[in-house]
C-alpha cells in the first residue's frame, strides 16, 4: 500500500493504494469518474485516455501509486462554471460523435494537443489522435471538430 496525495477534476484526494492499483481503478471504482472508459485495457484503444498534468496518459498502463503529486483531468472535469469546453462543444457541432465511447479519450488527446500547439496542421491533429481508436466517425469529423475548437480557443 502506498498513501498518495492527488487533484483530480481540481479536488484533493489523499488515499491509501494497492500498489498495483491501476488509475482507470481508482478514477472509475474509488471516484465513479465513468466517464473514463475502458476497453483493452493493454494500451491499444485510447478509450481510458486521462490527463496526467497536461500530457495524455493511458489510464489502463499507469500505476496510481506513480501518479502521487499530480493533478488529474477526466472528461469530467474539463467543463468550467457549467459550460462545456470548445472541444467538446466543436465535437458535438461537428457530428464528430455518434455512440460516444471513444470520445472521452479523443478530447483529452486533442486537449493535450493544443495545449502544446495551438495551431495544429491535420496531420498533426491526426498523429495525436493516432492511439485514439473509433469504429464509428471514419476521424474526418473529428479531425473537423479539433480544427474548429484550435480556433475557438485561440480567439
Ligand atoms: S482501455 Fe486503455 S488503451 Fe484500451
Ligand atoms: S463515436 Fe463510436 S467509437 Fe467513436
Amino acid at each position: 500500500m502506498k498513501k498518495i496525495k492527488i487533484e483530480i477534476d481540481g479536488n484533493v484526494r489523499e488515499l491509501q493504494v494497492p500498489d498495483s492499483e491501476l488509475l482507470i481503478e481508482t478514477l472509475r471504482e474509488r471516484f465513479g469518474l465513468l466517464g473514463t472508459k475502458y476497453s483493452c485495457l493493454e494500451g491499444d484503444c485510447g478509450v481510458c485516455t486521462v490527463l496526467v498534468g497536461t500530457k495524455n496518459v493511458l489510464s489502463c498502463l499507469i500505476l496510481t501509486a506513480d501518479c502521487d503529486g499530480e493533478k488529474i483531468t477526466t472528461i469530467e472535469g474539463l467543463a468550467t462554471a457549467g459550460q462545456p469546453h470548445p472541444l467538446q462543444r466543436s465535437f458535438i457541432e461537428k457530428g464528430a460523435i455518434q455512440c460516444g465511447f471513444c470520445t472521452p479519450g479523443m478530447i483529452l488527446a486533442a486537449k493535450s494537443l493544443l495545449d502544446k500547439q495551438p495551431h495544429p496542421s491535420d496531420v498533426e491533429i491526426a498523429r495525436a489522435l493516432d492511439g485514439n481508436l473509433c469504429r464509428c466517425t471514419g476521424y474526418v469529423k473529428i479531425i473537423d471538430a479539433v480544427r474548429e475548437a484550435a480556433g475557438k480557443i485561440d480567439k
